[in-house]
């Protein structure tokens, strides 16, 4: 195995997967999960049974959608900024209340994806003609940087998903700082953190028998393949998963089901896996609310209202500035 780089990257995918692959324990990161197959398969895996984190956040929404909605009402009306709107199934429940109150506000999708943002805008515009959509491409970082400038009225920062349980305790304080250094002090902050709970639901959850879970994560080896000219036989990784009950981490693996050598040509490189070496890939971590006050604490924000399902499966949390 080749340590040291001949070429000059190209791209922060081309510099993380060759650090990721010649380091030792091998490690990919599973925003690299997200091109068009990778949106698709994870639209699947919320519509799987096993992936309770979706259903649960909609009916939470679904029994609430009033006191939500109306903790958001500011004075001038409100801009309701969304990072990583997805299909937004969800948030419509919101929209949709409002639309019918006649509330002033403005819908601000934020995501990576341009065309991820036009099939939400199109969505809306048929089924809540009235709501003002104004969507806005980018990362999340650079938006909030530009939407911290956004405060002659109240911002509403909505978060679903569970998408913070992607990130390690220390970049997830480091996401909520940054949210909290674009919030006015009468902004407010909604928030999706999946929980601790039996086990077994959630290695079912991350572990599905249809096989969406494994696909999802051996789509980063295709990425490679397609992407880089890499030749990673999909046949010869499995996908494994873990969770710990103590750190509420759940964490997701490829296995190389045998002893092989890869080569990335884009990269010059040539990985070496014995049988059964790992490639860790995603952690989705599970919390309770000593563990979210602990994170917004870091952050200054404050916990302020929670919301759960009555199986306690999963809350969303309503947070200001300290
Ligand atoms: C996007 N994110 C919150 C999902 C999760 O639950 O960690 C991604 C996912 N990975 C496997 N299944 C779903």
């Amino acid at each position: 195995m080749k340590n040291t780089p001949n070429i000059k990257f190209t791209s922060a995918f081309e510099e993380d997967i060759y650090k990721g692959l010649t380091r030792n324990p091998k490690q990919l990161s599973s925003k690299y999960f997200y091109d068009k197959k990778g949106d698709k398969l994870f639209q699947d895996i919320m519509n799987m049974p096993e992936y309770y984190l979706t259903n649960c956040e909609y009916n939470i929404i679904k029994s609430n959608t009033e006191e939500i909605a109306d903790a958001f009402e500011g004075p001038n009306g409100f801009d309701l900024i969304e990072l990583g709107a997805g299909d937004g199934k969800k948030t419509k429940l919101l929209l949709k209340y409002l639309a019918d109150k006649k509330v002033v506000f403005d819908y601000l999708p934020v995501d990576i994806s341009q065309n991820a943002l036009d099939d939400l805008e199109q969505s809306i515009k048929n089924e809540l003609p009235t709501v003002r959509t104004k969507p806005q491409q980018g990362t999340y970082f650079k938006t909030l940087e530009r939407l911290a400038d956004y405060n002659s009225r109240k911002k509403v920062i909505l978060v679903l998903g569970s998408n913070i349980g992607n990130l390690l305790h220390k970049d997830a304080i480091d996401f909520l700082k940054q949210i909290q250094v674009a919030m006015s002090p009468e902004d407010m902050l909604f928030m999706g953190f999946d929980q601790k709970k039996d086990p077994q639901i959630i290695l079912d959850a991350y572990n599905d028998k249809a096989g969406i879970t494994a696909a999802f994560n051996k789509n980063l080896l295709e990425r490679i393949n397609t992407e880089l000219q890499g030749n990673f036989d999909l046949d010869s990784f499995s996908h494994w998963e873990t969770y710990d009950p103590e750190t509420g981490t759940a964490k997701s693996f490829l296995m190389s089901i045998k002893e092989q050598t890869v080569t990335i040509k884009d990269l010059e490189l040539t990985v070496s896996f014995e049988a059964w070496e790992s490639i860790h890939t995603e952690i989705s971590q599970k919390y309770d609310d000593a563990v979210v006050e602990w994170l917004a604490n870091q952050a200054d924000l404050k916990v302020s209202t929670s919301f759960s399902d009555k199986e306690n499966y999963y809350k969303n949390y309503i947070f200001r500035k300290k």
